[in-house]
């Protein structure tokens, strides 16, 4: 049989195949509680304006909240036939009250309708990441107070550079996801216009007050143009931008945490809450959480790849299209939601081996730039021939298998005559860390002032 919804030209009803391919149900049940809210503030403006009666708009109001109380309970029978949630829940309303339903759609189509539904969703999820990221950012704020003058090899090619301080490391993913968080910020409030109110597409020959519904949904102001508020989805696509940029700081930081704890570094120690073992290697001691923070980013990343394809090329306004972009923000915002979480729960469990993190920084000749700088300060050289000075003393260290500070005054005199005793001190990568003194430098004090800025920024 034909559509109850929109059968009225159609004689047959249609194949299930072409239902199969059609139906959304499955998927945008999950804006239920967006749907219903924003058919409610539509029948109020009706009654508003004088559209609709307010007995009218009261039985509808009523019936909706009906509904929403049935969808919660578990227990509303949500039908594929009926095609997505605005028509499932439309038709459920019918069947609750009758007549009045019918007056519901109103001076709205399913176009504005699913636009305003899904604006209202990213938008949640927008503040949901908002909040994640600041817990993450405190837990990593937390660690570098902890670890500020904690010294560990700060690398380049991940080939051992300089010596830096732990807190100077998390201090840097902090600056990365602060950066996250503005960026959601930026994008929940360009997404927050209405689109309600724009139609099918041209607007609407009722007298309808679209201020009004904007503001009873938490919009700043209703969307300027019908055309742009129907067939635009770059909200949902800033979102999933966001999102991906998110990601990438997750998972470097997520490899950061599989390399420390692997056997050559062990630098930290994951806790058994994030950790698993192995049924054959009884020594095996994973850390599957920060490996599948890693993986899980390629969903998000596809999810911004298949949208953005969708969108190109689609010519105004709304298309079919457009209803393949909610599994795609829906798996997207799933997934970096939990990735945050378990990053959260990760870094405030971890266990930091200062120890290792000392020893390592120490070998490796990380201080040789700390060599070379001293011979430019106290001996005047020009860098670049500091440079080679100091080259050649790595050389020479490498050859006889010992760092830097083991090599004798002698030893150091034979490559350049200016080597005094003194030049010991900076070979010691506490004084090293301590002499980057430079704004955002690794120097612990440096590094306490940023962590002192962000726990005011954050309180
Ligand atoms: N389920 C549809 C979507 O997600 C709702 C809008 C349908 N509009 C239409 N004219 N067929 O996009």
């Amino acid at each position: 049989s034909s559509n109850a919804m929109w059968g009225g030209r159609f004689a047959a009803g249609p194949d299930a195949i072409m239902e199969a391919i059609n139906a959304s149900i499955s998927f945008d049940k999950r804006l239920y509680a967006q749907d219903i809210r924003g058919s409610r503030a539509h029948a109020a403006m009706l009654a508003a304006t004088g559209i609709l009666t307010n007995s009218d708009a009261e039985a509808i109001g009523e019936g909706l909240l009906t509904v929403l109380s049935e969808i919660e309970a578990g227990d509303f029978p949500f039908s594929t036939a009926l095609e997505d949630i605005h028509m499932n829940v439309e038709a459920r309303l019918k069947a609750l009250i009758g007549e009045p339903a019918g007056r519901l759609h109103t001076a709205r189509s399913r176009n504005d309708q699913v636009a305003t539904d899904f604006r209202l969703w990213v938008r949640d999820q927008a503040d949901a990441a908002i909040t994640s990221l600041t817990a993450l950012m405190k837990v990593l704020v937390a660690q570098a107070e902890k670890g500020a003058d904690w010294v560990m090899p700060g690398f380049t090619h991940l080939q051992t550079a300089q010596p830096v301080t732990w807190g100077h490391h998390m201090m840097a993913y902090v600056e990365m996801f602060a950066r996250d968080r503005s960026r959601f910020e930026d994008a929940r409030k360009r997404m927050n216009e209405c689109p309600l109110g724009s139609a099918a597409l041209a607007g609407t020959g009722f007298p309808i007050d679209r201020h009004m519904t904007a503001q009873a949904l938490g919009f700043d102001r209703p969307m300027a143009n019908s055309l742009d508020g129907v067939s635009d989805r770059d909200f949902a696509l800033e979102f999933l931008s966001a999102a991906a940029i998110c990601s990438v700081h997750l998972s470097r930081l997520a490899e950061e945490l599989v390399i420390w704890s692997s056997a050559q570094f062990r630098f930290v120690a994951m806790s058994d809450k994030w950790s698993t073992g192995s049924s054959i290697m009884p020594q095996k001691r994973n850390p599957d959480a920060a490996e599948l923070i890693r993986a899980k980013i390629g969903r998000v990343l596809g999810a911004a790849v298949a949208l953005f394809t969708v969108m190109k090329g689609l010519p105004l306004a709304y298309s079919k299209d457009m209803q393949e972009d909610k599994e795609q923000v829906f798996d997207a915002a799933d997934t970096l939601m939990l990735a945050l979480a378990a990053m959260t729960g990760m870094m405030s469990d971890l266990t930091v081996n200062t120890a290792k993190l000392e020893a390592a920084a120490s070998s490796g000749f990380s201080t040789a730039t700390d060599l070379a700088d001293w011979l430019v300060r106290e001996a005047g050289l020009p860098f670049r021939d500091a440079h080679h000075v100091t080259g050649s003393l790595v050389a020479l260290a490498e050859k006889k298998g010992c760092d830097l500070p083991d090599l004798s005054l002698e030893e150091l005199k034979s490559a350049h005559p200016a080597l005094t005793e003194a030049v010991y001190s900076v070979l010691g990568v506490h004084n090293s860390v301590a002499s980057r003194q430079s704004y955002g430098g690794t120097a612990p004090d440096q590094v306490r002032a940023q962590v002192a800025r962000w726990q005011g920024l954050l309180a």
